[in-house]
């Protein structure tokens, strides 16, 4: 069996014909016959292009934390449009956005953007600039988008290239990318505070930065143990080291302040994206006065053609008006909450050893061990072909979580408790199809 029907097919490879693979993002491809082609979105489901509707749990990595199409961020949208698009001076729409997500976020100052990738590439120049400082601490298994310095040791790495645990190597994520800024890089295992505290007292002196994930959202969800944030934080300040946040995925979703909500703790440089704009493309990058400051004109550069667009300003206005006034986390907790423990009973009752990971607005579902996966190389250890199997038999019945276990469970404002119902209905029949 495969995901694609007649007519997605032929789309399909004509994709084939004119973009290399049929997909504008690698992580999009599922191969030649799995790969689909989306026609349409409204709230928590898409439609292929024959026409077969999934309940969405990949909701586009992350960013729909609405619902697909959603009327009052789209209608925001075409209003603004009417007056322009795009000025090259500052807009009442960017001011807006800013002044809300400090409200939210409990930051001094907001840069705007429009990716992930582009606004942490930018806050490690920032970071870099404000310490004269050039290394930064990474872990494995975290991503911070595409660009060349954060390229190593993601989840995409091979597992056998990060050495050993005591003496990890920042292994390539990529062909295509200079070995030579690997020397930028200090890449450690999450959650390990003996091995934290040692590189960062052995190397303080040359590290402008510690940049993570606060929970893994491109490894299962994986969770910070306790504590483990908050060391990141002392030895920040011990050291003189900028403490950068990386909450692409967890920011407007876990909390609307995000992880810096959730877990108490403010970092000094935060970087935003996905939920901010419910689908449309605008990001941040935030944080404390000082280190935002750093940007002065002509002394740091931090700029961009399309930066503050009306597009995604107008998008971020009506998405963080809605988070504010609406309750839109305390609804998917609770959609979640039932999703995670319906789960869970089900690969019980299939005697599958599993943990499911994270918070319920984005998940991760671990299979083949009970022990709770602390960092990638924890991750490697679980079953991973299992889980493509049951995800690609949920796909064929219509649910949509990514089939790679590193991709959360997403969650959005729309899913329904009916929705939930099916979603666990199906979820029993997959479970039992990938077993037999
Ligand atoms: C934590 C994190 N940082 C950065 C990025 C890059 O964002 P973008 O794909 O918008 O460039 C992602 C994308 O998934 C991400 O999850």
């Amino acid at each position: 069996m495969t995901l694609q029907g007649p007519k997605t097919q032929a789309l399909f490879e004509r994709a084939s014909e004119a973009i290399p693979y049929g997909v504008n993002s690698n992580f999009r491809y599922w191969g030649k016959e799995d790969t689909l082609v989306i026609e349409r979105g409204d709230g928590t489901y898409v439609w292929d292009a024959d026409g077969k509707r999934y309940i969405d749990y990949r909701l586009a990595f992350g960013p729909i934390i609405l619902g697909h199409a959603y009327p009052a961020v789209n209608q925001r949208v075409q209003e603004e449009i009417q007056n322009g698009t795009l000025f090259a001076w500052t807009t009442p729409l960017e001011i807006q956005v800013a002044e809300r997500i400090k409200r939210l976020c409990q930051v001094d100052k907001v840069r705007l953007t429009n990716t992930g990738s582009e606004a942490t590439m930018h806050a490690l120049r920032i970071a870099r600039a404000y310490t004269g400082r050039e290394k930064f601490i990474s872990f494995e298994g975290h991503y911070h988008g595409m660009v060349d310095y954060f390229m190593f040791s993601t989840a995409s790495a091979s597992r056998d290239a990060l050495g050993s645990r005591r003496s990890p190597i920042a292994a390539r994520a990529s062909s295509g990318i200079p070995l030579d800024i690997r020397k930028y890089m200090i890449s450690l295992p999450f959650n390990d505070p003996e091995l934290l505290e040692s590189a960062v007292k052995a190397r303080w002196f040359d590290i402008a930065a510690i940049v993570f994930e606060p929970m893994m959202g491109n490894c299962a969800g994986i969770m910070p143990k306790p504590g483990y944030l908050e060391q990141i934080r002392a030895l920040c300040d011990e050291f003189g080291i900028v403490m950068l946040m990386d909450e692409v995925k967890t920011g407007f979703r876990i909390a609307n302040g995000g992880a810096q909500e959730y877990f108490g703790i403010q970092s000094d440089l935060v970087t935003y994206a996905k939920s901010m704009g419910n689908g449309f493309p605008i990001a941040a990058i935030a944080g404390k006065e000082e280190v935002m400051m750093t940007v002065e004109p002509g002394a740091v550069a931090h700029g961009g053609t399309y930066s503050g667009n009306v597009v995604g300003t107008a998008a971020a206005v009506a998405t963080l008006d809605i988070l504010e006034n609406e309750p839109v986390i305390e609804t998917i907790n609770r959609r979640g909450q039932a999703l995670m423990t319906g789960i869970d009973e089900i690969l019980a009752e299939a005697d599958i050893p599993h943990v499911i990971t994270g918070v319920p607005t984005m998940f991760g579902v671990f299979l083949g061990s009970e022990q709770v996966p602390h960092d990638f190389r924890d991750y490697t250890a679980g079953d991973s072909v299992l889980y493509e199997e049951i995800g690609m038999e949920l796909a064929l019945r219509g649910v949509l979580p990514d089939s790679d276990g590193r991709e959360p469970w997403f969650l959005c404002y729309s899913l329904s408790e009916a929705d939930v119902a099916e979603t666990l209905n199906i979820f029993n029949d997959a479970v039992k199809a990938a077993k037999s």
